[in-house]
């Protein structure tokens, strides 16, 4: 009797946390509001991206019993349109074999695995297996490969029983499977991040994989571990078929601490070239909080969509001053990969579909001015797109820019210095920062700027977007002030007048409120 009533008291506490987990909103002090964040809990990289069914599946590195980084879960949210989630169970719990690390999943849509059993086709997550017993023990093969499938749409996960598909032959860093169908050869590829380089292995049915080639280790930047590697496809500009690497690293990015580098080639299956010079390094995001970003797979052709961990992993992630949560992603973001005379660059902006959070019921505030002083453009509660077009005079002045602010006179500055051909971001009067002695800076990304400067920023309470000449130049940064930053104004200094055309677009919150 006693039994069963602990029994249905479990269930109805089960229950309740469920329905909790499905329905609790996002508030409180430095809360993003169109951005994810994880309800309570620690969350670091993004996983498993797969578009299926009409969905988009976002699982992230989880744990849901600390704010800071604990034993990994795949945490698990899906969309419908890539802006508003919907929170779902978690979906992997570590086990006897590990942790469970970063990873990918794919739609196996020719049933390569043998999973399916009803009309869904098989969602295949591949995954790490990170043994915290080795590490202890100081074994180096503590990092392995498993997978595990669903049949549901990702509702519910098994295990497979032949874990791990991928052994460790005593590389210490040896994670982050990201895995993608190459149709040519019908053939499953992964890349796997190694320490100082990242592994392409083969597979026919994502349960035997087999050793193909390795690319970077005398590539691109080195000031840190490589992790989390994904090569994909990209239809460039010129129709041309093209192959494209990022590759995150931590530390050793521009700006200090994790960041994502990326380089440009060809694949034929096995193998994947580099277009480059091996010394030339190209960032993905200038600022110093964009990390472990990934692409989801199932997309339709020529559809690349990046999303990343908003923050930075050894300088502060885990000290940052929110309560109750630790972290957010950035917005989903289309990549091109663009022809130009240097050879091909990506570029990035918000998907499309983040035209659907616009608020167009309230106000828009459009500006066109002759700017050659400080003109305030709003005092409101941040929460925008601000879209800039600054034309240059032949008199073009030394810097412009804007900065939010706060009646604390706590602000961010950002600017485009015309003389340095510099863009940054200044965050030395953000408001907290106390937590970490490297966050209070100055960031620099190097730009040549032309007589026409376009900007899309995307600013949500703690954060802000940068996208530069429709993407050209990507900057993420975070703050913490202690207010909201309710005020936004531009700014020039030096020289002529310069015309500038702003249109500041409310955005709704994707939470339910
Ligand atoms: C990147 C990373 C991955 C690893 C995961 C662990 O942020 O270090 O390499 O799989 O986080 O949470």
């Amino acid at each position: 009797m006693r039994k069963s009533v602990i029994h249905s008291l479990f269930f109805l506490f089960f229950f309740l946390a469920l329905s909790f987990c499905v329905t609790a909103q996002r508030s409180g002090q430095h809360r993003p509001q169109f951005h994810f964040s994880p309800v309570h809990g620690w969350m670091n990289d993004p996983n498993g991206l797969v578009f299926y069914a009409g969905e988009y599946h976002l699982f992230y590195q989880y744990y849901p019993n600390a704010t800071v980084w604990g034993p990994m879960h795949w945490g698990h949210a899906v969309s419908k349109d890539l802006m508003h989630w919907e929170d779902l169970p978690i979906a992997l719990f570590p086990d006897s074999l590990g942790y469970i690390f970063s990873g990918s999943a794919v739609v196996d849509e020719f049933n390569t695995t043998g999973f399916q059993r009803g009309k869904e086709k098989p969602l295949v997550a591949i995954f790490t297996y990170h043994n915290m017993e080795y590490e202890k023990a100081g074994r180096k093969d503590r990092e392995s490969q498993g997978i595990a499938y669903s049949l549901d749409k990702g509702r519910t996960w098994t295990k497979y029983a032949g874990n791990p598909v991928v052994k460790n032959k005593g590389d210490e860093d040896f994670r982050d499977p990201k895995v993608f169908w190459y149709a040519p050869k019908k053939i499953w590829c992964m890349t796997l991040a190694v320490h100082d380089h990242a592994e392409i292995f083969v597979s026919k049915n994502l349960k035997e994989w087999k050793y193909a080639s390795s690319f970077g280790q005398h590539e691109g930047a080195h000031g840190g571990v490589w992790e989390c590697p994904d090569l994909s496809r990209y239809i460039a500009s010129d129709g041309k078929e093209k192959w494209v690497l990022m590759q995150n690293l931590n530390p050793g990015a521009l700006n200090g601490g994790s960041g994502v580098q990326y380089f440009v080639g060809n694949f034929d299956g096995e193998k994947f070239t580099n277009d480059n010079p091996p010394d030339q390094i190209m960032w993905f995001d200038h600022g110093t909080d964009n990390y472990a970003g990934v692409t989801w797979s199932g997309l339709p052709e020529n559809r690349n969509i990046v999303i990343g961990w908003m923050s930075n992993w050894v300088d502060y992630a885990q000290s940052v001053p929110t309560v109750d949560w630790r972290s957010a992603t950035t917005i989903p973001r289309d990549i091109k990969l663009v022809k130009t005379e240097s050879g091909y660059r990506l570029t990035q902006l918000p998907v499309k579909e983040f035209k659907s959070i616009v608020d167009h019921s309230s106000h828009l505030i459009q500006n066109e001015s002759s700017l050659t002083d400080s003109i305030s453009l709003l005092n409101k509660k941040l929460q925008h797109c601000l879209n800039l077009t600054i034309n240059l005079s032949d008199t073009p002045p030394i810097e412009v820019g804007f900065t939010l602010s706060n009646a604390l006179n706590e602000q961010v500055v950002i600017g485009f210095d015309l003389k340095n051909h510099k863009c940054y971001v200044d965050r030395t009067k953000s408001g907290k920062h106390e937590f970490s002695t490297l966050f209070s800076a100055i960031h620099h990304a190097d730009y040549v700027f032309g007589k026409q400067i376009t900007v899309k920023a995307l600013i949500d309470v703690a954060s802000i977007e940068l996208f530069v000449d429709d993407g050209k130049l990507a900057m993420t940064e975070i703050f913490f002030p202690n207010t909201d930053f309710d005020k936004l104004t531009l700014f020039q200094k030096g020289g002529g007048a310069t015309n500038v055309k702003s249109e500041l677009i409310p955005i709704q919150t994707i939470w339910k409120k």
